[in-house]
C-alpha cells in the first residue's frame, strides 16, 4: 500500500511538472522601432554602421532591396523574419533596424 501511494504521489508531481506554465524566459515583443525612433535617437556613425552591416548581410540571399521600397512598419515584419536569418549579433542588428527604418519610405 505504501508502494501505491509513493508511486500515486510521483505521479501527482510529474503532472504537476508538466502544468506548470511555459518558462517565463520567453522574449516579450520589444517596442518597435519607428522610422522617427531612428533618425532621432541614433547617431550618424551608428546609422553609418548600419548602412554597412546592412550591406555586407542582407543581400546574400538575394539582392539588396532599397530601403526607400517600404514604410517602417512593412519593414518591423520584414525584419523581424530576415534578421534572425543572418548571423549579426543582437547589437549589430538593431543597428540594421536603425539604419533601414531611418531612411524607410515615408508613412
Ligand atoms: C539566409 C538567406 C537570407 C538572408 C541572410 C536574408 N534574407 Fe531576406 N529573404 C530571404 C528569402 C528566402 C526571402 C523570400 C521569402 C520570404 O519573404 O521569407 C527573403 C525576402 C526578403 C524581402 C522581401 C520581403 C517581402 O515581403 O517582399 C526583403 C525586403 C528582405 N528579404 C530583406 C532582407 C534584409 C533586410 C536582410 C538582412 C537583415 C535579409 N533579407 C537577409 C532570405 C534571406
Amino acid at each position: 500500500m505504501k508502494k501505491l501511494a509513493i508511486i500515486l504521489g510521483m505521479g501527482i508531481v510529474v503532472t504537476m511538472i508538466n502544468c506548470s506554465p511555459k518558462k517565463a524566459s520567453q522574449p516579450s515583443a520589444a517596442p518597435q522601432m519607428t522610422k522617427a525612433i531612428a533618425q532621432e535617437q541614433y547617431t550618424i556613425a551608428q546609422l553609418a554602421s548600419g548602412q554597412a552591416l546592412y550591406a555586407a548581410h542582407c543581400g546574400t540571399c538575394h539582392k539588396l532591396y532599397k530601403v526607400e521600397t517600404f514604410n517602417d512598419a512593412k519593414w518591423n515584419q520584414i525584419l523581424n523574419r530576415m534578421i534572425p536569418k543572418t548571423d549579426v549579433s543582437t547589437t549589430d542588428g538593431t543597428l540594421i533596424r536603425a539604419y533601414v527604418l531611418a531612411n524607410a519610405a515615408q508613412n
